[in-house]
């Protein structure tokens, strides 16, 4: 039997958005690779982050995976482009779920996003935190006392 699939999912599998790769030793990338046990697809998912703003200011993915997975990668990078790190977080895979209109059997393809881009996040802020050490002079208590 044919399996249908909704429009957006068609869409964002024939023209995927930002299917690409950052420099993962770029400080200012995060990378985010998860995979799913279940069918062993594996998603990658990077943000660039602006360190003016902190906002995400690109973001690109690679999943060799189901249509699914990459309907909802594609997604996923749109989804954080352009916003703050709290807000990307309180993404969920039922939100990128519900505007593909994936069936049940095809949730954990969307969870593949959300787990991705909080891998993505988490690797960006491992990193600043070593580049913030790494960098950090030690200020004498008596300077510091008058700032
Ligand atoms: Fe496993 Fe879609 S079938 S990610």
């Amino acid at each position: 039997a044919a399996r249908w699939y909704h429009e957006r999912v068609v869409d964002h599998y024939n023209n995927p958005r930002n299917v690409g790769s950052f420099d993962k030793n770029d400080p200012t990338v995060g990378t985010g690779l998860v995979g799913a046990p279940a069918c062993g697809d594996v998603m990658k998912l990077q943000i660039k982050v602006d360190k003016e703003t902190g906002k995400i200011a690109d973001a690109c993915f690679k999943t060799f995976g189901c249509g699914s997975a990459i309907a909802s990668s594609s997604v996923a990078t749109e989804w954080v482009k352009g916003k703050q790190m709290e807000e990307v977080l309180s993404i969920k895979n039922t939100e990128i779920a519900k505007h593909l209109s994936l069936p049940p059997v095809k949730l954990h393809c969307s969870m593949l996003a959300e787990d991705a881009i909080k891998a993505a996040i988490k690797d960006y802020e491992a990193k600043k935190g070593k580049i913030v050490q790494q960098n950090a002079e030690p200020v004498p208590v008596e300077k510091a006392a008058d700032v």
